[in-house]
C-alpha cells in the first residue's frame, strides 16, 4: 500500500542546466509507481499562489537537453516569513499534495526545511551551477557551467595571446571558489584568485605577469572567482606595475545556460528517482546528495548544518602547474 499519491515539484532559486532532468525524472519516477505528479511554477511563489499543472510523462518529453527549467524559478521573499511557509503548506494541501520535491540551491532547502518544520514533507535535490552544498559532493549544472566557462576561456586566451595582453575572467560561484578552481585548472590559468585563499595564499598578479613575461608567456590568464571581486582594482594594478594590457571578462549569465552535459544530465536522472523512492519509503525532510560515488540521503537540518572547507590540495595543485 502507497502512503502517498500526490507529488509536487518545483525549482527555486537560480537555474541550473540540468533541473529539467531532475524533474522529467521525478515526473516519470512518480508516474511509473502510480503516483499524480503536479509541477509547481515559479518556485515557492507559485507554491505560495496555488500556481500548479498536472504533468504528464509527455509534459517532459524533449526536455532532457535543454537548459533552464520548464517550471521556471524565482527568489521569492514572501514566501521566507512563518506566515508565508503556513499559506504555502495550506495551499499545497488543499491541491491535495502528500509529498514535495525541492530542486534548488542552499537557500531553497532552508525554505524546504521551514515546510518540513511544520511538518509538510519535502525532499530537496541539490541544483546550483556552484556546487556550494557541503553535504554533497555534486550540485547538478556545476558540470555544464565549468565546460561553459572553460570553453569560454579557451577562447578568451586566444586573443590574449595574440595582442599578449592579460585577460581578467570573473566566473560565478557567489562565495563558492568551485568553479574559478576548476575552471583555473582546466583553461591553465596563470593564476586563479578565490575566497577560501588565506590574504597571503592569494597570487600577487604583478608577480604573475612579471614571472611569466620572464617565462615567456605570451598571455596572461587570471580566473576570479565573483566572491573574491576587485577586478577594477587588479587591472590598474597590471597596467601601472607591468605596463602589460589589461582587459576585464565577466562571464556572468553565459555559464547557467545551455544544454547539460552527460554528467548532469545522469546525476538529475539519479536524484530525482532517489527524491520519489525516498517519499515512497515515508521519508520526508531529506536533502538527496552525492557522497562517495553514490546518491543517498540526509536529514535536511543535519544536512545544512554541515561545513566542507576546500580540499587544500586542489588549491596546491592549481599554483604548482601555473608556472
Ligand atoms: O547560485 C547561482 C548563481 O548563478 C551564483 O553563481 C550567482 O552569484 C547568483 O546565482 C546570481 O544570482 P541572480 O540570478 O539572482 O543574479
Amino acid at each position: 500500500m502507497k502512503s502517498i499519491n500526490t507529488i509536487a515539484v518545483l525549482t527555486s532559486g537560480g537555474d541550473a542546466p540540468g533541473m529539467n532532468a531532475a524533474i522529467r525524472a521525478v515526473v516519470r519516477e512518480g508516474i511509473f509507481n502510480d503516483l499524480k505528479v503536479l509541477g509547481v511554477r515559479k518556485g515557492f511563489n507559485g507554491l505560495l499562489h496555488g500556481d500548479f499543472v498536472e504533468m504528464t510523462a509527455r509534459s517532459v518529453s524533449d526536455t532532457l537537453g535543454r537548459g533552464g527549467t520548464i517550471l521556471q524559478t524565482a527568489r521569492s521573499h514572501e514566501f521566507h516569513s512563518p506566515e508565508g511557509v503556513k499559506a504555502a503548506a495550506e495551499q499545497a494541501k488543499y491541491f491535495g499534495v502528500d509529498g514535495l520535491v525541492v530542486i534548488g540551491g542552499d537557500g531553497s532547502f532552508r525554505g524546504a526545511r521551514d515546510l518540513s518544520d511544520i511538518g509538510f514533507p519535502v525532499i530537496g535535490i541539490p541544483g546550483t551551477i556552484d556546487n556550494d552544498i557541503p553535504c554533497t559532493d555534486y550540485t547538478i549544472g556545476f558540470d555544464t557551467a565549468l565546460n561553459t566557462a572553460m570553453q569560454a576561456v579557451d577562447k578568451i586566451r586566444d586573443t590574449a595571446s595574440s595582442h599578449h595582453r592579460c585577460n581578467i575572467v570573473e566566473v560565478m560561484g557567489r562565495n563558492s571558489g568551485q568553479i574559478a578552481i576548476n575552471v583555473g585548472i582546466a583553461s591553465g590559468a596563470e593564476a586563479i584568485i578565490i575566497p577560501e585563499m588565506k590574504l597571503e595564499e592569494r597570487p600577487d598578479i604583478v608577480n604573475v605577469i612579471n614571472e611569466g613575461i620572464r617565462r615567456g608567456k605570451t598571455h596572461f590568464i587570471i580566473v576570479l572567482a565573483e566572491g573574491v571581486g576587485g577586478s577594477e582594482e587588479l587591472k590598474a594594478r597590471a597596467e601601472q606595475e607591468t605596463g602589460i594590457d589589461t582587459r576585464i571578462n565577466v562571464l556572468g549569465y553565459m555559464q547557467r545556460g545551455g544544454s547539460p552535459t552527460v554528467q548532469d544530465r545522469v546525476m538529475a536522472s539519479l536524484m530525482g528517482v532517489h527524491a520519489v523512492q525516498t517519499l515512497l519509503a515515508g521519508k520526508s525532510s531529506r536533502i538527496v546528495g552525492l557522497k562517495e560515488g553514490k546518491v543517498y540521503d540526509i536529514d535536511i537540518a543535519e544536512g545544512l548544518a554541515i561545513q566542507k572547507p576546500m580540499d587544500r590540495k586542489i588549491i596546491e595543485i592549481a599554483m604548482n602547474l601555473s608556472i
